[in-house]
């Protein structure tokens, strides 16, 4: 049976929509710690690095919790010393909801167009492991550098655009996902990379009294997009699909660990 949501703790502000947009934090009194991170090349969706800062058993690697020995679910996260050091703000903002931390690290994307967040959407399976009875994991992404033009893309269902909703990530905007429900990606156009805090947290009251305190919106209007966008972008995302499909006899629709 698929695992489902109703057997967790969860917070009823994620019920609608399945994210909730928070008001924008300050991002330009704090220092650009993410620049003095020791990233790891890690695969996710798109051209990216990945700086730890709370890893399976405190190592300096990104893998999911659940590769490990002994395997765990996306909780309980060890602090990665030597990446906590350069960080201390980032890692405070991670810890200041009180929940439970599980994954926590930088990512660095490179830009990308529209039809590679649309090829590269993906969920999670952050609660893999999870025992029932215990709190859904989410996650939030706190974007770091200032990149007004670029969006989250999330989507209930991967193949319908009516379903899509985008983010606007300017520096301080602050989303939390529910990551295993929503597709999700991120375009990123311009010339310059983008660095985002992505923390695994587990829903309780802390969480929820965390987002309450914080304006939250479960619900924003998109950006438009150019006009002719979706249905170019549609079109390569097929022929992309089509083509990995004949080259290797598997579909694009493999579940993502990032
Ligand atoms: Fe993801």
């Amino acid at each position: 049976m698929p695992q489902s949501i109703d057997d967790y703790i969860s917070l009823p502000i994620f019920a609608e929509t399945g994210y909730v947009v928070l008001a924008p934090y300050d991002q330009a009194q704090d220092p650009q710690e993410w620049l003095d991170l020791e990233y790891v090349d890690w695969k996710s969706s798109g051209d990216t690095r990945f700086a730890p800062l709370a890893s399976a058993y405190g190592d300096m690697e990104c893998n999911g919790f659940w590769h490990h020995d002994p395997p765990k679910t996306d909780k309980d996260g060890v602090w990665v010393e030597a990446n906590v050091d350069r960080a201390p703000q980032l890692t405070a903002r991670a810890q200041e909801p009180g929940a439970n931390v599980g994954r926590c690290r930088v990512i660095e994307l490179k830009p990308n167009e529209y039809a590679d967040s649309l090829y590269n959407l993906h969920i999670d399976d952050n609660n893999r492991l999870n025992p029932e009875g215990t709190g859904w994991i989410v996650r939030g992404f706190f974007n770091l550098t200032d990149n007004p033009d670029s969006v989250m893309i999330l989507r209930e269902d991967k193949d319908d655009p009516a379903t899509e909703t985008r983010i606007s990530l300017p520096a301080g905007a602050q989303v939390i996902i529910d990551t295993q429900r929503l597709w999700h990606a991120v375009w990123h156009p311009g010339d310059e990379v983008r660095y985002c805090l992505i923390t695994s947290w587990e829903s309780g009251p802390q969480l929820d009294a965390y987002i309450n305190e914080r304006s939250p919106r479960a619900r924003v209007d998109s950006p438009p997009l150019p006009s002719g966008l979706a249905e170019q972008a549609a079109q390569t995302v097929a022929e992309r699909r089509a083509a990995k499909q004949a080259a290797t006899g598997i579909t694009a629709d493999v579940m993502s660990e990032a």
